[in-house]
């Protein structure tokens, strides 16, 4: 394993953790990416430079969303706070307490773990 980013050996992990751990720092740098690309869109003023350096910002966004989108189908309580505040309207923390009073995903009733380790086969640790 290449990451030096890994803060407990692989081998007591286990190849999803890890994967995941794969998947979440591909995450960060994606959205690093955007980030650079935005302040160089809106730093420069050559307007042929600016319409590139966009379009490359707005790949950045998708291949975020790619990856976001193969954590959320392999983590169940990120599933759930994502199908609680994506797309939701109207104040962010209202739909916390709106969650919270509901026992939604987002209600902190749970034992706080990404439940990572029990999708991994055998499940035994957590
Ligand atoms: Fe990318």
């Amino acid at each position: 394993m290449g990451s030096e980013t890994l803060h407990e050996k692989p081998e007591k992990m286990g190849e999803e953790t890890v994967d995941q751990h794969r998947a979440i720092v591909s995450l960060m740098e994606e959205l690093e990416a955007v980030d650079w690309y935005n302040q160089r869109v809106h730093a420069t003023e050559n307007a042929e430079l600016r319409e590139i350096l966009a379009h490359n910002r707005d790949e950045e966004m998708e291949h975020a969303a790619m990856v976001l989108e193969w954590l959320r189908r392999r983590i169940p309580k990120l599933d759930a706070h994502l199908k609680t505040y994506l797309n939701s309207e109207g104040s962010i923390l209202a739909v916390e307490k709106a969650a919270e009073e509901g026992g939604g995903a987002g209600s902190g009733a749970g034992d706080g773990s990404l439940r990572i380790g029990s999708l991994r086969e055998g499940g035994g640790r957590q």
